[in-house]
């Protein structure tokens, strides 16, 4: 008995054959169509089907044949339990039929009167796990060597094989199906919000900057990005790098007021070995680590007027020289400068160089402030609530009278000062955020034109805008200083005095 369940070289021959199939990534109707031709090519099978149950139709269907004309495959329909085929579908159980002329075969195909009579007809379901998902049956003339068990094993092993090609296509369809759902999700998200690159809005400012966004990122154009803090600049100016094909190098940013003008010649063009005590080592400045991508020059109004001109050969020549060094290197990098402040201002009173200025300035792009747009508050506020809900795990919201009250603050320190306000909110609430839950400067701000008992509101005021600018610079304490008119010291002093946290949270 233990011959009897050995495969013969050729059925292992086959089952090797239908294994490769598998690893082919076809569709399920050319895998199955493969299948029945090797079973023709290794084991002479001249005719062949497989016949798949159609929910919708309540019918198994012949869905691909071997050997059988296009009508004959057209009359293959079976009801469940009708036939052999209908019977093996509904039962699970293989049938081999050495006779043809009984009852039990329908010849619903009408294949039989083209047959010799000599064939055995065998019938095996097609098997995904319990589930059977319709049948495999064949024509096929046995001589007396050959035995019909055996061939019957085989085939419940194709059966079981077709099912895994049905079901590998199944989920390729699937996950074929749930991706252009994802994307196209995507696209109308895009789409409605008027989003490129994480730069969010629908005002016409917004759309308009968007498209030029899109279109100088493609070029080399020198771009001067002007706007009040916290408009999107620097976001911007990262954008462009990122649509642009400059994408592979690096982007650098060079904060021209936060280097100390000593150093800030160094850090831009690097040094030579020796070129001053101390620099024991030469050393790469930022244009020559940018090579082939983007500088950002950020704050370029604070640009020290000694600086200039050597930023303005950068721009027209395209070549820097390190300190300590008399050879020139070339750099092939793209220049987006960005300033709040009035630079033909700083050109009238003698800060800026006019030529730097024009240099700068090809492409002028100016971001208009929040409160100039206020159509894109709403669209900001469920992006920053969906950010960061998703960082710290949880589900605020905002009604629509603090977002209408939202929509009516003037946000001074625009999208930064809104982020901020949200990501605080998302922090220390929970569930809806009402009018009542924002914090106290804001209905300072919004009613600013009505009368107040001013000496007991001085202090109060004095702590919120303290707090208020802090947070609109992102605590960074000389900023805050800077927006409220005071020094550092005398910032410090207040913010000891009203017990002020610095700790962002
Ligand atoms: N349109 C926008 N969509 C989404 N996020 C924005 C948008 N504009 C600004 N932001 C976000 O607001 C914050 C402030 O923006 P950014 O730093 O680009 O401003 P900036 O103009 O460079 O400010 P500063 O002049 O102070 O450098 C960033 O976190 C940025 O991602
Ligand atoms: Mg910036």
């Amino acid at each position: 008995m233990e011959t009897k369940r050995q495969l013969s070289t050729r059925e292992v021959t086959i089952i090797n054959e239908v294994a490769k199939i598998l690893s082919k990534g076809m569709n399920f109707l050319e895998s199955a169509g493969e299948v029945l031709k090797i079973l023709y090519s290794f084991w002479d099978v001249k005719y062949s089907y497989v016949a798949l149950y159609r929910k919708d139709l309540k019918l198994l269907k012949i869905v691909k044949a071997f050997g059988l004309k296009e009508e004959e495959v057209e009359r293959g329909l079976f009801k469940r339990g009708e036939g052999i085929i209908g019977k093996v579908y509904k039962s699970g159980v293989p049938v081999v039929l050495s006779d043809l002329s009984t009852n039990s075969y329908l010849n619903r195909t009408g294949l039989k009167e083209r047959l010799e009579g000599s064939e055995s007809f065998i019938a095996v379901p097609i098997r995904i796990g319990g589930e059977i998902i319709g049948v495999l049956a064949l024509f096929k003339s046995f001589d007396k060597k050959e035995s019909v068990e055996k061939a019957v094993e085989l085939l419940i092993i194709l059966g079981t094989m077709i099912g895994m090609l049905y079901k590998l296509e199944e989920r390729i369809n699937m996950e074929r199906q749930e991706w252009e759902e994802e994307k196209k999700a995507l696209t109308q998200a895009l789409g409605k919000k008027y989003s490129l690159e994480g730069i969010i809005g629908r005002s016409v400012a917004i759309k308009n900057l968007i498209d030029l966004v899109e279109r100088v990122s493609q070029t080399d154009i020198t771009l001067l990005l002007t706007g009040e803090s916290g408009t999107g600049k620097s976001l911007i100016a990262k954008a462009i790098h990122f649509l642009s094909h400059r994408k592979e190098k690096p982007f650098v940013t060079i904060n021209c007021s936060a280097i100390p003008e000593a150093l800030l010649e160094a850090e831009l063009f690097g040094y030579e070995k020796g070129a001053f005590t101390g620099a024991y080592t030469s050393k790469k400045g930022k244009f020559e680590i940018a090579n082939g991508g983007t500088v950002f020059l950020d704050e370029i109004g604070d640009m020290p007027l000694s600086l200039q001109p050597k930023i303005l050969r950068v721009l027209q020549e395209k070549e820097i020289e390190k300190l300590g060094s008399e050879r020139s290197i070339k750099v092939d990098v793209r220049i987006i400068s960005a300033t709040n402040k009035d630079l033909r201002q700083l050109v009238q009173k003698g800060d800026f160089r006019e030529d730097l200025y024009y240099r700068l300035s090809v492409l002028p792009i100016h971001i208009p402030p929040l409160r100039e747009r206020k159509e894109d508050i709403p669209l900001l506020v469920d992006h920053f609530l969906n950010t960061f809900n998703q960082k710290y795990s949880k589900n605020v919201k905002i009604d629509a009278k603090a977002l209408e009250l939202m929509m009516e603050y003037p946000w001074y320190g625009n999208v930064r000062e809104l982020e901020n306000t949200i990501e605080r909110l998302v922090i220390l609430k929970d569930g809806i955020v009402k009018e009542s839950d924002l914090p106290s400067y804001f209905f300072v701000e919004l009613s600013r034109d009505e009368p107040r008992n001013l000496p007991s509101v001085i202090e109060l005021t004095e702590r919120e805008e303290i707090i208020k600018a802090l947070e609109r610079t992102g605590y960074v304490k000389s900023r805050a200083a800077k927006l409220l008119g005071y020094t550092l010291r005398q910032l410090d002093y207040r913010i000891r005095k009203y017990g002020i946290s610095l700790k962002k949270f």
